[in-house]
């Protein structure tokens, strides 16, 4: 058999080095940590539907990926039902209602470090609203059993990876200055080593009340005033009247078409999906997929998409709710045209020449992504998040949960860089009530009006261009999901403008781009994506190996 499979390989038209996704028949769940992929398994094997699934899983990773995964944070659940419904659950944080614009300058008006660490860096978390919201609209089995398997993982504990053992100790300088927080994640300085069992006691307890009470514990209940207390006593923002008043919304995905595929995917507050689908319309028809994948031309022509979609995110994204958003003018057929003549063949455009369309009209950073698809056919991607790794590094007494630092998501100087170095305008000024623009961008492509494939990333900005990399690696460049998860990635965000690699592209390559104008530097990972594609009766997993991440199907 050993010797047979290339050549099984080879006939099935895959050349035998190509990298293997899991595959399955019927169900698959695909998440960056093994226990919480068990967990959404589990679930689906019981009778569960995608969305339980996404709901166990959810829960799952805020014990067991305590960098991202949580409670004390927020997101986005993209769904498509078999029927072919699609909806679109934003349970992101929204700012309290004590702040305000200029709350994160000094006296002299800089930026402090208080929208990135402590007390007052939290957004209003929306995470176990949105669960339960997406429990109650489109699951089928009971909230409690959704719990089950994080309540297990936290009261009896779980044996650390070896990947959470680093992430941990890494972020102990933050993390240490917190005493719940030194105490629970760090041990009081006696580092958890892969193998070794973290027990959650705390963690355990909300859990268990959030599975008996529903969310209403989180908003209204002991956990809603234990959260407000310390929020008082140490400066914070969120009050028992920010909680009770939080509330999920239901969006309409933005949805588009490329070369004939539908495109469903996160409209604002994400300012992913009109990311992607611009850059999308601006790829196509020139032919830049002829040079192949990882070729000087094709990196090209994608950074410059990648450049001009920037330089438009930092003039006009931000919460539609609160400020007019371009959405018609962004993704106007005219106005991609007039983007895509705009590069040039055989030089980068320096970005100082690159602005925002009129219309008329160093720091661990960590968000998840996991994707899952059932047996029925419906489909649940999302992407939430702390922000940064580990969030604020807040964990309040007696809950056992991180907060996250979303308020710096916001501009808190418009027009000026904050923690991943965007820029961002006055779209994304900090407003009560406001959410915070975001990157994260959960899409699912259809073929012929069947699911093809799913996925999403973590990574900040850098988020929207890794979903659009691996959208094209697979559409445009015929790659399995796999190969196309893997392969190496690039970042441009306008501004800085700097051309960011992964390892994997040649000393040639560079050349070739340096010669364009392209100022490259490199970098060691970007994203993590979670990816399933559906083929041939086939539902093919797809974890990124620069992750723990696992996939598993039945
Ligand atoms: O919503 C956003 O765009 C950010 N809060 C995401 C942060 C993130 O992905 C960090 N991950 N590596």
């Amino acid at each position: 058999m050993g010797r047979l499979l290339p050549l099984l390989l080879m006939a099935a038209g895959m050349p035998a080095w190509t990298a293997q996704p899991v595959r399955a028949r019927h169900a698959m769940v695909v998440t960056r940590e093994r226990h919480a992929t068990q967990a959404g398994v589990a679930v689906l094997r019981a009778g569960g539907n995608a969305v339980d699934a996404a709901v166990a899983v959810g829960f799952a990773l805020a014990v067991t990926h305590p960098t991202a995964g949580n409670i004390g944070g927020g997101g986005f659940m993209l769904v498509r039902l078999a029927d072919g419904r699609t909806a679109f659950i934003d349970f992101r944080e929204r700012a309290p209602k004590a702040a305000s614009r200029n709350m994160y300058l000094d006296s002299s008006g800089k930026p402090t470090e208080d929208s990135t660490i402590g007390y007052r860096a939290s957004g209003v978390p929306g995470t176990v609203r949105g669960l339960e919201y997406a429990s109650q609209k489109y699951g089928k089995k009971p909230w409690e059993e959704m719990l089950r398997p994080a309540m297990e993982l936290a009261s009896k504990g779980f044996p650390v990876s070896y990947g959470t053992a680093q992430s941990l100790r890494s972020s102990a300088r933050g993390l240490s200055r917190f005493p719940e927080s030194k105490r629970i994640f760090l041990r009081d300085g006696k580092y958890y080593e892969a193998g070794e069992t973290f027990v959650q006691p705390e963690l355990g307890r909300t859990l268990e009340r959030i599975a008996r009470l529903g969310a209403k514990d989180f908003y209204e209940g002991e956990t809603a005033r234990l959260l407000a207390q310390d929020m008082a006593e140490h400066g914070g923002l969120i009050t028992a009247a920010d909680l009770k008043s939080y509330t999920v919304k239901e969006r309409r995905p933005l949805t588009g078409s490329y070369r004939g595929y539908s495109i469903v995917t996160a409209p604002p507050p994400s300012s992913g999906g009109v990311g992607i689908l611009q850059m999308l319309g601006v790829l196509e028809g020139t032919g830049y997929e002829k040079a192949g994948a990882g070729s000087a031309t094709a990196v090209h022509y994608m950074t410059e998409a990648m450049r001009r979609y920037f330089a438009d995110r930092a003039e006009h994204l931000g919460d539609a709710d609160f400020v007019k958003v371009p959405l018609s003018g962004l993704l106007d057929p005219n106005y991609i045209l007039k983007l895509r003549k705009s590069i040039e063949a055989e030089r980068a455009t320096p970005s100082s020449q690159v602005h925002a369309g009129v219309f008329t009209g160093h720091e661990s950073a960590k968000t998840t992504h996991y994707t899952i698809a059932d047996a029925e056919g419906n489909i649940a991607a999302v992407t939430y998040t702390l922000n940064g790794g580990y969030g604020s590094k807040v964990t309040s007494a007696g809950l056992g949960f991180l907060l996250n630092n979303e308020m710096d998501d916001f501009a808190p100087k418009p027009g000026e860089a904050n923690m991943y170095g965007l820029i961002q305008g006055e779209a994304n000024a900090i407003q009560p009530g406001k959410t915070p623009l975001s990157s994260m961008t959960p899409a699912i492509v259809l073929r012929d009006g069947k699911p093809y494939l799913a996925l999403g990333s973590p990574g900040g900005p850098t988020i929207i261009n890794t979903v659009l990399e691996v959208i094209v690696n697979v559409l445009d460049f015929g790659m399995n999901v796999q190969d196309a998860v893997n392969w190496p990635r690039f970042h441009h965000q306008w501004m800085p403008d700097e051309l960011r690699l992964e390892p994997g592209y040649s000393p040639d390559t560079i050349a070739l781009l340096e010669k364009r104008g392209y100022t490259v530097k490199p970098v060691n990972a970007q994203g993590e994506v979670a990816a399933i594609r559906f083929i041939n009766g086939w539902l093919e997993g797809a974890p990124d190996p620069r992750t723990e991440g696992t996939a598993e199907g039945y």
